[in-house]
């Protein structure tokens, strides 16, 4: 069976990735199972770099294929922040009720069409000969007027999906996977790595 290590410690995360390659022969090991042990820090000035960076750096200690994704919240009346800083932003241990609540804040006053945003995730897969696969993934939606819904994480509770007519943590994870950005990543990714692993 073809092994993928993921490189993440978010255990949301591991539950899309894994769920993803169910049934396909492919088993999704995290880091921590791999026993591997790595602080990466995310410098690039894009999702994609830091990705690449996160997986390149992972497969410097193992030869399985290695998955590595950045991802984050991208609002355009704040000129793209949170961005790449996402998981940063007021600091990484600050509860996301805070960060919603600041977002909400500097947001106030802003009119409908100008609260569009996007949750953006770029994925690369660094294969055992260091060829490096990528992939990204976009889900369009605004910036809520109030946070709400209980499912998901992070920024969820804010971004609302006119779609739907309901927040990204309103929607079941079925939902989400279906439309969000790591989902379309990642089934691009999967595509990708089945061509090269039947080649
Ligand atoms: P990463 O782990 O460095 O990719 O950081 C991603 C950060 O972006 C997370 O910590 C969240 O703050 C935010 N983020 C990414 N994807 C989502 C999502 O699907 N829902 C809510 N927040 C997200």
């Amino acid at each position: 069976m073809t092994e993928i290590i993921f490189a993440t410690e978010n255990a949301g995360k591991i539950r899309e990735v894994e769920a993803m390659f169910e049934g396909l022969g492919v088993s999704v090991k995290t880091m921590k199972e791999a026993g591997i042990r790595a602080d990466i820090i995310e410098d690039g000035s894009t999702f994609m770099e830091n990705a690449v960076k996160k997986a390149k750096t992972i497969a410097g200690y193992t030869k399985e294929i290695v998955l590595a994704d950045d991802s984050g919240l991208v609002i355009d009346h704040l000129n793209g922040e949170p961005g790449i800083y996402s998981a940063r932003y007021l600091g990484e241990d600050t509860p996301y009720e805070i960060k919603n609540a600041e977002l909400l804040s500097r947001m106030e006053g802003v009119e409908e069409t100008k609260r569009s945003a996007r949750f953006v995730c770029a994925m690369a897969a660094v294969m055992p000969d260091g060829e490096v696969l990528q992939t990204e993934g976009v889900m369009e939606g605004i910036i809520g007027y109030e946070a709400a819904g209980e499912n998901g994480f992070g920024y969820d509770p804010i971004f609302y999906l006119p779609e739907f007519g309901m927040s990204s943590a309103q929607i079941s994870s079925e939902q989400k996977n279906a439309v969000s950005h790591r989902g379309k990543a990642l089934r691009k990714m999967q595509k990708l790595l089945q061509n090269k692993l039947r080649s």
